[in-house]
């Protein structure tokens, strides 16, 4: 009970996000596990057709997350996180490894894209529209520029494991509502609870 009028009325700081806040976080996570897994998918089938369409779907949705995350860096920088009552360095933890996460999810498809143009590759946007290549040919650039696109994603991964824990860390052992005030559902519940207060 305590809990769930705190999520209400914000008093204690913990009160839900703003939904756009709620639906770009969820989004970007959803985008990346796609991209995970479209790689994933393209290195088992490898050369070939399906292997080649699976790179490109790979390609392209991860310029619209690029998209995506710009987006949402300009909502984030209009709708601040209401600062939490924790140990400054919980909150400096925190919040760099959110911003750590942000530049990893703007520098794969920057790299993942450089990498593709300086191999002389196509990118073609949903087989749709082909993208106008800007960069020269260079195998040895675009060969380590797929190194570090490849060393970034292991950097990104181990970000959003020791992320989820913190989130996972406020769900089960702080239960202080702030893994919550980031979730999607729960929208009908809070409204029939707030119109009994
Ligand atoms: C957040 C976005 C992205 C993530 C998380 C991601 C992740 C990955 C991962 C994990 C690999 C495998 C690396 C390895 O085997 O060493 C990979 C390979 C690759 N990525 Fe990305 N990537 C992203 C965006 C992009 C973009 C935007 C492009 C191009 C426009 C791209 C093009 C490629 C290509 C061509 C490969 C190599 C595929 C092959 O083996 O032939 N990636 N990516
Ligand atoms: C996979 C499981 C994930 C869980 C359980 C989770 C959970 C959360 C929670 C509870 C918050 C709110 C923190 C607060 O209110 O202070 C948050 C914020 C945030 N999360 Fe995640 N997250 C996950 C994945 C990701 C991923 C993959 C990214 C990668 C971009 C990400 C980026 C962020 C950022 C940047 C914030 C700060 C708020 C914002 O700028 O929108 N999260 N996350």
């Amino acid at each position: 009970m305590t809990e769930t009028r705190s999520l209400q009325d914000g008093s204690d700081g913990v009160a839900r996000l703003p939904l756009g806040t709620r639906i770009f976080h969820w989004t970007t996570v959803a985008l990346l596990a796609l991209m995970f897994g479209l790689i994933l998918a393209a290195e088992q089938a490898g050369p070939g057709d399906l292997g080649a369409t699976l790179v490109d779907l790979h390609r392209s949705v991860g310029l619209t997350l690029f998209l995506v995350v710009l987006a949402r860096l300009a909502w984030r920088l209009a709708h601040p996180l209401p600062p939490l009552r924790r140990p400054a360095w919980e909150r400096l933890l925190a919040g760099g490894v959110q911003a750590a996460l942000y530049v990893c999810v703007l520098a794969m498809p920057a790299l993942g894209w450089a990498a593709s143009e300086t191999a002389g590759d196509t990118i073609r946007l949903y087989g749709i529209v082909s993208l106008p290549s800007v960069l020269p040919m260079d195998e040895d650039l675009s060969d380590r520029l797929f190194q570090l696109h490849g060393s970034v994603a292991i950097a990104l991964l181990c970000l959003i494991g020791l992320h989820a824990a913190g989130a996972l860390r406020h769900r089960f052992v702080l239960r202080d509502g702030v893994f919550e005030r980031m979730w999607l559902g729960g929208e009908r519940s809070r409204k029939v609870n707030q119109s009994r207060r």
